[in-house]
C-alpha cells in the first residue's frame, strides 16, 4: 500500500496538474505597498489618481530599486472603507488612512525609507507588526 491510499483519484488528479503549473515568479522586494482603489473609501477615484504617482515618488525617493524596493499593487477592497485613500504596507501589518498625496509623501519618508511609521495616520496594525505579541499571548 502507498502513501497516498487515502487520496482518491479525483484528488491525485489535482496534485497532479498543480504539479504540471508553472509557478509564478517575484522579484525580490524590501516591502510592498497595497492601496486600495475601491469605490467606497474615495468618492472621486483620487486612490487610483495616487496610484498612477507611485512610480515616479519610489523612483525619487530611491525605492523603486536597491535594498529598500518597494512593490505596489491595486486592491479593490479591505472591508474598511471608511476616510480614504487607505492602504497596508506589508511585512509591516500597518494600516494607513487619509493618505492624501501629502501625508503620502511622509509615509514614503518616514517609514518607506527612514522605517518608522506615521504613527497619526495609522488606523491599523496586525497582531505581527513590530514587536508586539498578539494579544493571547502567554510567555
Ligand atoms: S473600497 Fe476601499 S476599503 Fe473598501
Amino acid at each position: 500500500m502507498s502513501d497516498n491510499s487515502n487520496i482518491s483519484n479525483t484528488d491525485s488528479t489535482k496534485i497532479d496538474s498543480i504539479k504540471n503549473l508553472e509557478k509564478p515568479k517575484m522579484m525580490d522586494y524590501h516591502r510592498h505597498l497595497l492601496l486600495c482603489v475601491g469605490p467606497r473609501c474615495t468618492e472621486n477615484e483620487e486612490s487610483q489618481a495616487l496610484f498612477d504617482t507611485l512610480g515616479e515618488k519610489f523612483k525619487a525617493a530611491g525605492i523603486d530599486n536597491g535594498a529598500l524596493r518597494v512593490k505596489r499593487t491595486r486592491t479593490h477592497c479591505f472591508a474598511t472603507c471608511k476616510s480614504g485613500p487607505v492602504m497596508c504596507v506589508q511585512p509591516d501589518g500597518i494600516w494607513y488612512y487619509n493618505v492624501t498625496e501629502a501625508n503620502l509623501d511622509r509615509i514614503i519618508k518616514e517609514h518607506l525609507v527612514d522605517g518608522q511609521p506615521v504613527e497619526d495616520l495609522i488606523y491599523h496594525r496586525s497582531h505581527h507588526s513590530g514587536n508586539q505579541e498578539p494579544k493571547n499571548a502567554t510567555s
